[in-house]
């Protein structure tokens, strides 16, 4: 009796983890944007994800340089202002009538942006209007951080198209460069230890530290993978060219 009972509950434990770790960002949960109202999606102008991003000012969304990049016959070209779109104030994308859609005006990329795992994956684009949400200052990193988006729970599912969050480690520079060979060190940081990940249409989004903007979702070799931590871009390295 007492033995079959401990069965049931390693089973259920056994069951609950194993899906906590297929399910989520990758291996996250559910999230508000009335608790994170800085946290936008990039779009099409017919409401496709492609990105994540991060509400720095009112009319200002920090997101990656790949995000505002179209790869044409000859390069890799800016992606005109006209077709993306900045979505604030929806939890679920799908949910058309909630938050405010705005229009862009101008995209800015790092100028020295060339490709995704170069590193300078960084872009700001200003808004064609004021957003009334709660603006998320730049910060450091620390020993863990936050990262948010509406992409895929796992290499191959779907988009969740609803917002989700994980808690990632922050790992030491020396460990990120031993595990991507084109790491960056002071212009990158690397999080994630297998298990949880930002993944494919998270780029672009905010990991959070203390509560403030430390990273910028960049790239990763498939997505929660025991040793391939995720890369950002880290924007205190960023913040005299950024201006803000
Ligand atoms: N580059 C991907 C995108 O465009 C996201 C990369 C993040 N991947 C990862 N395993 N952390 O959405």
């Amino acid at each position: 009796m007492r033995g079959k009972r401990l069965a049931v509950i390693v089973a259920v434990i056994a069951l609950v983890s194993g899906a906590s770790t297929a399910d989520a960002i990758v291996g996250g949960t559910p999230a508000r944007v009335a608790d994170t109202p800085w946290v936008v999606a990039i779009t099409t102008t017919d409401g496709q994800l492609i990105c994540g991003g991060a509400l720095v000012a009112p009319d200002k969304v920090v997101t990656a340089a790949h995000c505002a990049t179209i790869k044409g016959v000859v390069g890799r070209n800016q992606r005109p202002a006209e077709q993306l779109r900045v979505v604030a104030g929806r939890t679920d994308l799908r949910a058309t009538g909630e938050g405010i859609e705005a229009a862009v005006a101008n995209v800015w990329r790092h100028p020295e942006y060339k490709d995704v795992t170069k590193g300078d994956d960084v872009a700001v684009l200003t808004l064609a209007r004021s957003l009334p949400y709660r603006t998320i200052a730049l910060g450091e990193v620390g020993e863990d951080g936050v990262v948010l988006g509406w992409g895929r729970t796992a290499e191959s599912s779907p988009p969740a198209m609803t917002l989700r969050k994980v808690t990632v480690p922050i790992l030491p520079d020396a460990e990120c460069v031993a595990k991507e060979p084109d790491y960056r060190p002071g212009a990158m940081l690397c999080a994630g230890r297998g298990g949880r990940d930002a993944c494919a249409g998270d780029s672009g989004g905010p990991l959070v530290v203390r509560g403030r903007l430390a990273g910028v979702v960049s790239f990763g070799r498939g997505c929660a993978r025991a040793d391939e931590p995720g890369v950002y871009t880290r924007l205190a390295h960023y913040r005299s060219t950024l201006g803000f």
